[in-house]
């Protein structure tokens, strides 16, 4: 069994995705739910005994890995149809979450304060650092040591112990995004009133508490500085609850249709979610027309170099970063890239310059000078992101272009390829 599954391993980093340069992409494209926001909620479906039916789930790894986690404690997942999952918990359930598994999802931490509300234990391995940097987690202990919980520290696991969580005031250094919904988790069965200060304003975040709250939870201010949480005993036992569209899948083709020069209408989209890409995609001179649930992206015209800084929403997320660094490794002029939030995040530059971009990069600036051609060959996805990224550069570059490590595109993209596909791009999986 154990051989089988190495070797599945194996063939997994084996897998390639070949693209090659074809025309613009055209026609209709829909978005998945939101990766960020369905692994949050799936952390918070282990605080109800009863079932949690959610849907607009995407059907990518990171999704399937957290419902095995969540397995793993004693809860049942099962697909009930293309996008909708229902999640069973039952009144006893473990409280530990293995490294075997938690190495897979670093997202995997956000069970810590679920578990702690809810059994008033925790054990859960620590991911470590990942390949966009070291990713600490000293503000999540620190809200959740504020609502009394006793966390320590034992062979890379945290063990975490509390009675029945006590509301406070938590202030947090950065607005994390993850840190904010562990605390909000937390909070939502802790006694009493929490408010937490400079918290992170993510459309995911939002999308959390307005599940938490048709569980039952009582929190106002998501999406603002401030959330403040009335703790409430439990939760309902049946909850159904549809998920946000993925803003940066949306991103991802909008950006993928502006760097072929294409013509595309994304739809399944909140475009307020996305503005700060539209904003920039308008400076570079993309056409990008916003309706209710829809965005077309064309990209005809000359495109203009711009400026970027990652910021916490309603910044520019540092998930587009990457995907922008293909687009403007093309665009005549220099364009500048500054990564405020991961201190790793240029790894992609690397693999983009032997496809013959220009980009320079000192710590957490790129220098990026815009070339006339890309030049398709082998290059190697070291993330998710970056992976969507060589897959919008090989559209480009002239030739074949052969993405090792298929897998990380997996974990938060549906089906990628083949919707690309449909869209015209010449791209299959080997
Ligand atoms: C989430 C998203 C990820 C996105 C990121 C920023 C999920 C599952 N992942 O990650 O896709 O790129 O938000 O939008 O939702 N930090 C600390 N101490 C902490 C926590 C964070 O110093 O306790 C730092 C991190 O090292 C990083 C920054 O804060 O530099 C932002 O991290 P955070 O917002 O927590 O990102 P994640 O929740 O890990």
């Amino acid at each position: 069994m154990r051989l089988l599954l190495e070797q599945q391993g194996d063939n997994q980093t084996l897998e390639r995705i070949v693209v090659r340069s074809g025309k613009p992409l055209q026609g209709k494209i829909r978005v998945c739910g939101a990766k960020n926001a369905t692994l949050a909620i799936l952390s918070a479906a282990i605080m109800t005994d009863g079932e949690v039916i959610l849907e607009n789930v995407p059907d990518i790894s990171d999704v399937r890995v957290m419902a095995e986690i969540i397995e793993a404690l004693g809860a049942r997942s099962t697909w009930l149809g293309e996008d909708t999952l229902s999640i069973k918990c039952s009144p006893v359930m473990g409280y530990e979450a293995p490294y075997h598994l938690v190495k897979k999802l670093r997202a995997s931490n956000l069970l810590l304060g679920p578990l702690l509300a809810r059994f008033g234990a925790a054990r859960v391995a620590l991911p470590g650092g990942c390949n966009i940097g070291s990713r600490p987690m000293d503000l999540h202990f620190k809200g959740l040591i504020g609502l009394g919980a006793e966390l320590r520290m034992d062979r890379g696991n945290v063990s975490g112990r509390a009675g029945r969580l006590q509301g406070t005031k938590i202030y947090l250094d950065f607005p994390s995004v993850g840190a904010t919904e562990n605390i909000m988790m937390a909070a939502a069965l802790a006694e009493g009133q929490t408010v937490v200060e400079n918290v992170a304003k993510e459309p995911e975040v939002v999308d959390l508490a307005n599940f938490l709250n048709a569980m039952g939870a009582k929190i106002r201010g998501a999406g603002t500085d401030v959330i403040k949480i009335e703790g409430v005993q439990r939760f309902r036992d049946q909850v159904r609850y549809s998920i946000i569209p993925d803003r940066i899948e949306a991103g991802t083709f909008m950006v993928a249709a502006a760097a072929t020069g294409g013509d595309i209408v994304v739809e399944n989209v909140i475009p307020p979610h996305f503005e700060p890409l539209s904003a920039k995609l308008r400076e570079a001179n993309v056409l990008v027309e916003e309706r209710d649930d829809s965005v077309r992206v064309s990209g005809a015209g000359p495109l203009y170099p711009i400026n970027i800084k990652t910021m916490p929403y309603p910044g520019f997320a540092t998930d587009m970063q990457s995907q922008l660094m293909s687009l403007l490794s093309v665009v005549p002029g220099t364009s500048v890239i500054v990564e405020n939030i991961f201190e790793n995040r240029f790894q992609v530059a690397q693999e983009l310059r032997r496809m013959g971009a220009r980009i320079k990069v000192e710590g957490r600036v790129a220098i990026i000078e815009g070339v006339a051609h890309l030049q398709g060959t082998q290059v190697r996805a070291t993330d998710l992101r970056a992976g969507a990224a060589l897959i919008i550069a090989g559209l480009i570059a002239e030739g074949r272009t052969e993405i090792q490590n298929a897998h990380f595109i997996d974990r938060g993209y549906w089906n990628l390829e083949n919707r690309l596909r449909s869209l015209g791009a010449d791209i299959k999986r080997e």
